[in-house]
């Protein structure tokens, strides 16, 4: 597959991962505990009883790791620090080994030509802080700022963009509205304080950063269009009802300072003020896309083949996940749209205009379950194609004005799907995690080429 889309000079080429689904060694050098230990441990909760605590034993493979990242020619690195290793109370005290785990792998990144972007939280809450309410409890926020502010202090220096936080919907709504991952708590629309403690962490921790010397400060929030299951005024009311909840009300109030419709009196005060902090103005605004979602009314049809359908939603919801037919699905039964992602883009230009810095697609990927076949190569040209077609998405919204400036895949290589386990590959690497071996599929080939045919 050798038609390569076309995109600006500059525009950052890089990959992502996260420090639970990647590193293992959760024993090693003192980390403490954090909130996916936990959920791991608990029977029933991830597939087949896996556990991050292997993975890609990332922390012991870093440099074996990170030469495969210079050998793709890749310009950036995406990556999560993970708290219980910095700071394994979750407050006071920091673990000196942990801190230079990041220190050394963000000069190994440097010498092999490769930026560092970090991740600060993703999703390892401390347990100790879980225990004390986790973001149901708003001194949490404070927490990740004075954390931010440590590894702002010592990594500063060095890395090229920082995202606070990642994902603050699928923290809320997975973790604290349905329990599907960690701290895997039911409590429906009980979680919307969760939220807006998220974003006042992420508002926090992006002036402790500034604070910190720490520059190019953004989000990797994810978006999904959503689509209307029909033209019925129902359905469309329904649409736009989840399109609030999931990308609205994450986004106004970082972009805009304020809550899309009536969302500000469900939050714990002192809301003005806070918004205030939520939209400290960033340097860049990241989406993390993977599927548009189809919504119509509840009651019409059961809507078995829509990825959301496996979820335990709660009954008397105001709207219904629908499935979305005429698209090829991945192994995952996510649906691989691409216009989806140059709508999403468009719409952000829309929507804030005049208030919205530059914009980077922070994750995208698709799982396939890739095997090693007897020539000892992972055929994978599905991934290739995801990738060729979303990076013309973006060409193809940059072309009307988006200002998008990268794309960072999700991910380096296969890892720790959360509640899915080991199953969902999405890397340009494949692991095997019986030996830990690494073996570059054909998609990470494919991006090779690409990277080297840049003038
Ligand atoms: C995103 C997460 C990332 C990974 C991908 C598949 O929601 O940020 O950790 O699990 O999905």
């Amino acid at each position: 597959m050798t038609e390569f889309p076309e995109l600006p000079h500059g525009f950052v080429f890089g990959t992502a991962t996260a420090a639970y689904q990647v590193e293992g060694a959760v024993e090693a050098d003192g980390r403490g505990r954090s909130v996916w230990d936990t959920f791991c441990a608990q029977p029933g909760n991830i597939k087949d009883g896996e556990t991050g605590e292997v993975a890609c034993d990332h922390y012991h493979r870093h440099a074996e790791d990170v030469a495969l990242m210079r050998d793709l020619g890749m310009d950036a690195y995406r990556f999560s620090l993970s708290w219980p290793r910095i700071q394994p109370e979750g407050t006071g005290a920091v673990n000196p080994a942990g801190l230079d785990f990041y220190d050394r792998l963000v000069d190994e990144l440097l010498a092999a030509g490769i930026s560092p972007v970090v991740t600060v939280y993703h999703w390892d809450l401390p347990q100790p802080l879980q225990d004390a309410g986790g973001w149901q409890s708003r001194a949490t926020a404070q927490h990740l700022a004075d954390y931010a502010a440590i590894v702002g202090a010592r990594l500063g220096d060095r890395v090229r963009m920082w995202v606070p936080v990642n994902e603050p919907v699928v923290v809320a709504m997975f973790g604290y509205a349905l329990g599907v991952h960690a701290p895997g708590l039911q409590l429906g629309a009980r979680a919307l304080p969760v939220a807006h403690h998220l974003l006042l962490g992420h508002g926090l921790a992006t002036q402790a950063l500034r604070a910190a010397g720490c520059h190019t400060i953004g989000t990797a929030s994810n978006h999904a269009p959503t689509w209307p299951a029909s033209d019925s005024t129902e359905d469309r009311a329904a649409a736009a009802l989840y399109d609030t909840a999931y990308n609205w009300l994450f986004a106004d109030p970082v972009l805009c300072g304020s809550y899309p419709d009536h969302f500000a009196e469900a939050m714990p005060g002192p809301v003005a003020d806070d918004l205030h902090v939520i939209s400290t103005p960033l340097d860049f605004y990241g989406i993390n896309y993977y599927q548009p979602t189809v919504i119509g009314a509840p009651g019409a049809t059961p809507a078995q083949s829509s990825p959301l359908a496996a979820l335990p939603l709660p009954d008397g919801l105001p709207f219904e996940p629908r499935p979305l037919s005429g698209h090829p699905t991945t192994d995952f039964g996510w649906a691989v749209a691409p216009e989806g992602l140059t709508e999403v883009l468009q719409t952000f230009r829309d929507r804030y205009a005049g208030q919205l810095p530059p914009l980077y697609v922070t994750e995208s990927g698709c799982a396939v379950h890739d095997v090693v076949g007897a020539d000892g190569q992972v055929h994978d040209p599905r991934r290739t194609a995801y990738h060729r077609d979303h990076l013309r998405a973006v060409a193809a919204a940059i072309a009307d004005g988006v200002d998008v400036r990268g794309y960072f895949v999700w991910s380096t290589m296969d890892n720790f799907e959360w509640a899915e386990g080991y199953r969902q590959r999405f890397g340009l690497v494949h692991v095997d995690f019986a030996t830990l071996r690494r073996t570059p599929k054909d998609s990470y080939r494919w991006f090779q080429q690409l990277l080297a045919a840049r003038p």
